[in-house]
């Protein structure tokens, strides 16, 4: 049988919520990764050092005994972050990172940063600590088209944060677009980003032809082919400006399937399994590794993970649903035969 050995990857951006809907998750992100950089989106968010350290407990108390498996935390940037709070989190073992969302641009948006340049001081002292700054890249602008609002955030305001702060570290989340792509790869080496499964497997005909899927509405939303393609080449180009971030977000499934259903896939039951599948098709595993277990590691300075994960070519058949206890997730492929499976 076709396997493949792997040192144990880590995921650069990962939602697991907390409460019922953590438990639920957190034993299969436990299981495929050493470590996973938690995004900070909870209502309300978490935005202080010590918001970050008690969501961290609560983390480590739902992974099951015998799993070794660290949360990377990080803090959300709102209006009202202090320099004394990101001085702080630099100074914090358990922090690295603050997000950046646009306010209104995703799921849980709505503390977010209105006006960018408001934000340009605590910018300066991130730059100045070393704290990268972890991107949604989209415009929250009703006025600008939603498959567009990635490549205007760029052009608008993410060029201009780049060539502000140089020695700002960048991560552009959860990629999308060929533009994205482009800005990265010439961007300087202070910037890198992640690219989802969704993203390297779908274009947006997943989404919205023969029937609308809401199991594959996330955003930023998935694009045309042509940009899958350059994500594609992206990851498994071996660059290591490029590396494994699932985006893995869970919803109660009634949430989703929905007449206004939020944004996000559950992708973390099989996240592996899921690259391996789009590497394979680009016939390049052999640069798997680098992306899901080197090149976030290296960006973020932190030592690469030891031990391995082995992957066979054995098909499987995703469940229908995760969950109980009130808890029910509809995972991405639902129902259907994924063709790796990790041991
Ligand atoms: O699809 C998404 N879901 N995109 C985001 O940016 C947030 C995430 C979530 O938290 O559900
Ligand atoms: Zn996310």
């Amino acid at each position: 049988m076709k396997t493949l050995t792997i040192t144990r990857p880590d995921d650069w951006h990962l939602h697991v919520r907390n409460g019922a809907i953590l438990k639920t998750v957190m034993p299969h992100t436990a299981r495929q990764f050493a470590r996973a950089v938690i995004m900070p989106n909870l209502k309300p968010p978490v935005t202080t050092v010590a918001q970050a350290l008690a969501y961290r407990d609560e983390i480590l108390q739902a992974i099951p005994a015998g799993m070794d498996f660290t949360p990377l935390m990080t803090l959300y940037l709102t209006g009202s972050t202090t320099a004394v709070e990101v001085k702080k989190a630099a100074e914090s073992r358990h922090v690295h990172a603050f997000k950046l969302y646009p306010a209104g641009a995703t799921t849980n948006s709505d503390s977010g940063v209105a006006d960018i340049h408001a934000v340009y001081p605590l910018l300066a002292v991130m730059e100045s600590h070393d704290m990268p700054l972890l991107v949604h890249g989209e415009v929250a602008d009703d006025a600008c088209d939603i498959f567009d609002r990635e490549r205007v955030f760029i052009e608008s305001q993410l060029s201009a944060i780049h060539e502000n702060f140089p020695g700002l570290r960048i991560v552009v989340e959860h990629l999308t677009t060929a533009e994205a792509v482009q800005f990265v790869q010439s961007a300087s080496a202070k910037v890198a980003a992640t690219i989802t499964p969704q993203h390297l497997l779908f274009n947006r005909n997943a989404l919205l032809a023969g029937g609308l899927r809401p199991h594959h509405y996330c955003l930023p939303i998935l694009k045309r082919e042509h940009h899958r393609l350059a994500l594609v080449a992206a990851a498994t180009g071996g660059n290591p400006k490029f590396f494994l971030g699932t985006d893995s977000a869970p919803h109660q499934t009634s949430l989703k399937e929905n007449a206004c259903g939020c944004a996000g896939c559950y992708s973390a039951h099989a996240a592996l399994e899921l690259y391996a599948e789009a590497f394979e098709r680009a016939g390049a595993l052999d640069r798997l590794e680098g992306f899901a277990s080197f090149h976030g590691a290296d960006f973020y300075r932190l030592p690469r993970s030891t031990g391995t994960v082995t992957l066979v070519k054995s098909a499987w058949q995703v469940p229908l649903v995760y969950g109980d206890d009130g808890v029910a997730i509809t995972p991405l492929k639902a129902g259907e035969a994924l063709a790796w499976k990790m041991l």
